[in-house]
This record gives structure tokens, sequence and C-alpha cells, in this order.
């Protein structure tokens, strides 16, 4: 009698890799098929730290495909089109920005910068490594692009043009601003989203229109990032975006000190304590938290969410906030099955279904867990951690889960997922 040997189950890490592979277009990864069939900008950053894991030449190549893209004011856009599918809406004729690949006319969350200095580090730290010199040059090239066009109140805090810029598309922190956006002209179009995931879990076709109509502004200016900063219809402080850049200017700086541009350095000294000084801004002390901030209006979000917990990851906060903080996170893990929720419950428009109202998203528990690790609060990192481990082990790879059921919520087989358990929850 012979015994065949039974193929062994897959792991965790074999699936995780295997869904970077097959979401590998040549050179670059989209975040899922179907949903979305291009590059995003924050998505490839996340991913590289997956791919670092068993390809190291693969997650330097994610960060220069994105970066090829960059434009020549110094902006590296929230999507490259690098080939044509029809299955997305706003594709490139859409936006219509006249670039080469094609791309959108917005960007994302800085966080290449971090990603380059992790990989460089990863490999020994030497500075003529010439991936990371020629992405340091790219980096700082991108952020003087954020210090010129998109700090109006000159204190170091980033203002978006778009909702989507922030990554954290569908928030509520965003209501209150797009609820003054004229849709009249908007016209009609065909969503595609919505035939990929259920709209349940999607923006609004109410929402969706002033998206749409904040992106024609930016087109019926030719692209023009002075106009849209100065005369856009939506212009807020994002608190997420602001503690990014934070930290991705110390980690160029740390760049730019191994490299000895000492000049760059010290341009990138003063952003860092310019930030931190300017952060104060964003804080709530009614909510005990820091919040968006309406930059037309001054309003203040009012929100907790996953977003003001990167003043951890920042470095930012006095004794007495970063209590505060610990508190909302004490709350949040005491009504939730998981942390880190995208929205508190209870807040309006809470739901644990919906887009950024509350699922979790794992890169942003990632940075928020970094950070509270790095700040003493290593418990709290660690059960941010653990939830993370649970709702894959769970779930799946999906694009974000459910706070209360642990379900997965948005598209399948999701790269940032599968890298954030490659780089991080699965280790
Ligand atoms: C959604 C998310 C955004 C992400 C994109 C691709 O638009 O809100 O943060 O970059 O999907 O995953």
């Amino acid at each position: 009698m012979t015994l065949t040997a039974q193929p062994a189950e897959p792991t965790l890490d074999d699936l995780a890799r295997d869904i970077l592979r097959r979401n590998d277009r040549g050179g670059y990864t989209v975040p899922t098929g179907g949903l979305y069939p291009f590059q995003w900008n924050w998505d490839s950053a996340f991913v590289a730290l997956g791919f670092a894991e068993f390809d190291r030449n693969r997650a330097w190549q994610e960060i220069e495909s994105l970066v090829s893209a960059q434009w020549e004011d110094g902006m590296i856009p929230h999507i490259v089109f690098h080939q044509h599918d029809a299955g997305y809406f706003p594709g490139p004729e859409v936006w219509n920005t006249g670039r080469t690949p094609p791309t959108s006319g917005i960007t994302q969350p800085p966080v290449l910068a971090s990603v380059v200095r992790q990989l460089w580090e990863q490999e020994g730290a030497d500075p003529s490594h010439p991936r990371m010199r020629a992405l340091y040059a790219a980096c700082l090239k991108s952020h003087r692009w954020f210090h010129t066009y998109r700090d109006p109140l000159g204190n170091g805090l980033v203002m978006v043009t778009h909702n989507w810029e922030t990554g954290r598309d569908n928030s509520s922190e965003w209501d209150h601003a797009l609820d003054r956006i004229d849709t009249s002209g908007v016209g009609s179009y065909q969503r595609r989203d919505t035939g990929h995931v259920d709209a349940a879990m999607r923006p609004t076709q109410r929402e969706y229109d002033r998206y749409v109509a904040i992106l024609q502004f930016g087109r019926s200016s030719g692209w023009d990032h002075r106009v849209i900063a100065d005369q856009g219809p939506f212009r807020m402080i994002d608190v997420g975006m602001s503690m990014m850049l934070l930290r991705a200017n110390r980690d160029l700086l740390a760049l730019a000190e191994a490299i000895g541009d000492e000049a760059a350095a010290d341009e990138l000294r003063g952003r860092v304590a310019l930030s931190e000084q300017g952060m104060d801004w964003l804080w709530n002390e009614e909510v005990g938290a820091f919040c968006s901030r309406d930059v037309i209006t001054g309003e203040s979000s009012g929100l907790v969410t996953n977003a003001s917990f990167l003043a951890f990851y920042a470095g930012v906060g006095t004794p007495a906030q970063r209590q505060r903080l610990l508190d909302a996170l004490e709350r949040m893990g005491r009504s939730a099955q998981y942390l880190l929720p995208s929205l508190e419950a209870g807040s309006r428009d809470y739901d644990h279904r919906r887009y950024w109202r509350g699922p979790i998203w794992l890169v942003v528990s990632y940075m928020v867990a970094r950070g509270l690790a790095e700040q003493g609060q290593a418990d709290w990192a660690e059960r941010i951690r653990a939830d993370s481990t649970r709702l894959i082990i769970r779930s799946g790879f999906y694009e974000s889960f459910s706070p209360e059921t642990g379900e997965g919520s948005g598209g399948g087989d999701f790269s940032w997922t599968a890298a954030m358990w490659l780089a991080w929850c699965g280790q």
C-alpha cells in the first residue's frame, strides 16, 4: 500500500504572498482586482513593506513605479492609470490631467518617506544606497509641494482639497464641508464601485455627487494647484495627513542627515518644529482629541477617528492631551470587539459597515500601534496588533473589517491587508 502525501494547507503567510503576487500587474500592484484596478499612492507604500518580507527588489520597485508618475511641481498623484480599465469611475478621461502615464490630479497621505527609511534601514542603512537616494530626492520634492501648496495657515499642517486625498474618503469628518458643495453642474455619470461591492458599504449617491463636483473644479482650473488651493470648494486641514507628514518629515530628515544634505536637513528641522507647534490648532478640548478642521469656517469636526490617534505616531501632544486620547482608546476598546474603529461608536453617522464611518483599516491601525509602542504604550500597541491578527484569521484579507463582528467589508484579497499581515500583525 502506498501512502500519498496530502498537500499541506497553505498558511496565512502563503496566502498573503499569493495575494501580492496576483495583484502584481508588472512592477506595481493594484489594491484589489475589480474595485481598484490601478496603482494607488499610499497603498503602494504599505504594499512595499509586505514585499520587503520576501522580495526586496520588488519592494523598491513598487515605490519607484509610483514615483515615476510624479508631477513637475512635485505632487505624487493619488492614482496612476498605468493601463486601461473601463470598470472604474472616475477614470483617466474624467480627470483629464494630460499626463503620461495618466494620473488623477490630487494626492494621498505622504507616507512614502517613512517607508523608504524603513526599507533602507532593513538593508543596513548605507548612506550611498542608490535606490534610497533617488527616492529621497522624490520625497523631498513632494514634501516641498505640500509646504508650497498645502500649508495655507503657515503652521505646518496639511490642507486637503478633496476628501479622497485623505485616504479616509468617506469619513464623517468631511460631512459639513461637503454639505456646502454645489452639485448643480455635475451632470450624469455612472458609478462603478457599487457594481463591485455592496452599496450599503459605499458612499451614498448624494455624497458621490459632491466628490465629482470637487473633481470638476480641479479639472476646470486645468489642475492648477495654486488656484485649487486658494479657491477650491473643499479645503480642510486633515488631522491624519498632518500627523503623517510630520512623521514623514522626521524620517526624511534622518535620510538627509545620513546623506549629508545639510541644507535640506536644516529646512526639514524647521518644518518639523513648525508642525509640532502648529498641531495644537487641531486639538478639540471638548471631545479630548485631535480632529480635522475646516479652513473656510474654522469648524472642528469634533469627531474621534482612528486618525486622531496618529498623534502618537507623530510624537505630539502634551501629557494631558495624550491621557485624553488614551481615555478615548479605552472607551473604544470597551464598546468594540476589535480595535481600532475608524470612528468612535455613537458618533453621528457611525456605521460599522460603511466606508470610514466605523470599519477598521489595518494600515491606520499599524501606524497607530507603532506610535503607541514608541511612546511607551506597549500594551495598547499589542492589543491593536492582536486584534488585527484575529480579524485576518477570522475573515481573511479584506479591505476593512467591522469592529463589532469582525466581518470583512469592501473588497477581498486586498494588497495592503496582505502586506500588513506579512510586515506586522502576522509576525
Ligand atoms: C479607498 C480608500 C483609500 C485607498 C483606496 C485603494 O478609496 O478610502 O484610502 O487608497 O481605496 O485601496
